[in-house]
C-alpha cells in the first residue's frame, strides 16, 4: 500500500476531488444552477491538472550522461572487479540470465553469479501436479559457472510470496484437498528441496532456502504460514541441511526499513530461529532500491547486528533505480555513490561476505518490466549503461573495492 501511495499518491488524490465533485453535480438539484456550474467547473479543471500531472510524472525523462565526457582511468579499464574481490576474498556477483549475451565480460569481472530466474521453483517444476521438473536451461548456467570458476548461488527453493508468480499454484489446491494438508506441505517442501538440491549437490555451496518470508510486520500469509505457522521456515531449513550438509543455508529478505517494522521483525525471526538451533548459516539482504533510497547507516548496523547472532550476510540483490535521485544535479553520479556507500557498508563488516548486483547493463532490467515501476523511467539501475559503457555505479563499485585493498 505504501508503495502504490509512493507512485500514485497525488493521482489517487486528484482522482477522489473528481468523484467527489462530480457526485456532487450529479446530486446537487438542477434549481441551483449557479452551484452545479462551479461544480462542474471544478471538476474538468482538476481533471485538467491531473492529466498535466500524469503526463509530466510518467513522460519518461532523460538525465545528461556526465560520465560519457570522462575518460576512464587506465588501472579502472584493466583491473576487472573480480581481480580486487578476489584479493579481499570478497564476492562480487552478477545476476544472469539467459538472454543476456556477455558471458564472456561477466566472468571476467565477477567471482559469483546468481541465476536471475532458471532456478526458481516456477521454472524449474514444470507441471507441479505430476512432480515434472525441467534443469535443462539451469544446468547450462551451472555448466557456465563451473567451466569459469564461478561460484553459482542457489536462490531458491522455497518462497514465501505470490502464488503462481514465484511458487507453484498447484501446491495450494493439492495441500487444501488433502485429507492431512499439514502433512502434505511438509511432503512437498522436502519432496521439492530434496529433488533440486539433491539435483545441484556439490554443485551449488549455498543456497537461499527460504526467500522473502516477511510481509510488513508478520509474515507474509500463505499457504506455507497456513498450513505450518512459522514452522515451514525451520522444516525447510531442516530439510535442506539433512540433504546437504555442506552447503551454506541462506534466509533472503527484501528490507527497505532496517529500523522500521519490518527490519525489528526479521531480526526478531533471526533469533528465534537461532535459539530453535535451525541449521542457518546466513542472510541475503536483497538491497533493491526500486521505491526507495536505503540508508546506509542503518544498513551498517543492521549488518552488525546480524553479524552479532553469528550469522554470515551477504547483499544479494542489488540495484539502485535511477528515477530516486531525479532531484540531484547529477543523478548518474548519485547513484553511483550510493552503489559505492553500499559495497563499502558491507566491505568494512567482517560478517558481510560479498555483494551481488541485479542486472549487467540498463540495456535489460527487471523494473522495466514490472508494473508499475514501468511507467514511471528511467529505471535505469544497474552499473553499465544500455551502450555497455561503465556508469559512475560501476566506478562506484570499483573504488570501494580498491580502498579496501589499500587499506588492508
Ligand atoms: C525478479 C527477476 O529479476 C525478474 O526477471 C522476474 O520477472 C521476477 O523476479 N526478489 C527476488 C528476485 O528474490 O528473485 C526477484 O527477481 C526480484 C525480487
Amino acid at each position: 500500500m505504501e508503495m502504490i501511495w509512493q507512485l500514485f499518491g497525488v493521482h489517487i488524490t486528484l482522482f477522489l476531488i473528481i468523484l467527489i465533485s462530480f457526485v456532487s453535480w450529479l446530486i446537487i438539484p438542477r434549481r441551483f444552477k449557479k452551484v452545479r456550474l462551479y461544480t462542474i467547473l471544478g471538476c474538468c479543471s482538476v481533471l485538467i491538472v491531473s492529466i498535466l500531472i500524469g503526463m509530466y510524472t510518467y513522460w519518461p525523462k532523460e538525465y545528461e550522461k556526465d560520465y560519457l565526457k570522462k575518460k576512464i582511468p587506465s588501472d579502472i579499464s584493466n583491473i576487472p572487479l573480480k581481480a580486487l574481490a578476489d584479493s579481499l576474498d570478497f564476492w562480487i556477483g552478477m545476476a544472469i540470465n539467459p538472454t543476456y549475451s556477455e558471458y564472456d565480460y561477466i566472468a571476467s569481472q565477477f567471482n559469483s553469479i546468481t541465476a536471475e530466474n532458471h532456478f526458481k521453483p516456477g521454472k524449474l517444476l514444470k507441471d507441479a501436479n505430476n512432480w515434472n521438473f525441467d534443469f535443462s536451461i539451469a544446468d547450462s548456467l551451472m555448466d557456465y559457472a563451473i567451466d569459469n570458476n564461478l561460484r553459482m548461488r542457489g536462490h531458491t527453493l522455497i518462497w514465501g510470496k505470490f502464488p503462481g508468480m514465484t511458487h507453484p499454484k498447484a501446491w495450494i489446491s493439492m495441500v487444501k484437498n488433502a485429507s492431512d494438508p499439514k502433512a502434505e506441505m511438509e511432503n512437498i517442501i522436502k519432496k521439492y528441496i530434496e529433488t533440486v538440491m539433491g539435483h545441484f549437490k556439490g554443485r551449488v555451496k549455498n543456497w537461499d532456502v527460504v526467500n522473502e518470508p516477511m510481509g510488513r510486520k508478520v509474515l507474509f500469509p500463505s499457504i506455507f504460514t497456513e498450513t505450518m505457522g512459522e514452522d515451514y521456515i525451520d522444516y525447510s531449513f531442516k530439510i535442506a541441511h539433512e540433504t546437504d550438509p555442506d552447503c551454506e543455508l541462506i534466509l533472503n529478505e527484501a528490507i527497505g526499513d532496517y529500523d522500521g517494522p519490518q527490519g525489528r521483525s526479521f531480526l526478531s525471526l533471526l533469533k528465534r530461529l537461532i535459539d530453535r538451533g535451525v541449521p542457518i548459516d546466513g542472510v541475503g539482504l536483497q538491497s533493491h532500491h526500486i521505491n526507495q533510497i536505503h540508508d546506509v547507516d542503518k544498513l551498517k548496523k543492521y549488518i552488525r547486528e546480524i553479524g552479532k547472532l553469528g550469522l554470515t550476510v551477504e547483499i544479494t540483490e542489488l540495484d539502485v533505480r535511477l528515477l530516486l535521485f531525479k532531484d540531484h544535479d547529477d543523478p548518474y553520479h548519485a547513484q553511483g555513490e550510493q552503489y559505492y556507500e553500499i559495497v563499502k557498508a558491507c566491505l568494512e563488516d567482517s560478517a558481510c561476505e560479498g555483494v551481488t548486483i541485479w542486472g549487467l547493463s540498463d540495456k535489460i532490467n527487471w523494473m522495466d518490466k514490472i508494473p508499475p515501476f514501468q511507467w514511471k523511467s528511467p529505471n535505469a539501475p544497474n552499473i553499465l549503461d544500455e551502450n555497455m559503457n561503465m556508469k559512475p555505479a560501476y566506478l562506484g563499485i570499483w573504488r570501494a573495492l580498491k580502498e579496501n585493498q589499500l587499506n588492508k
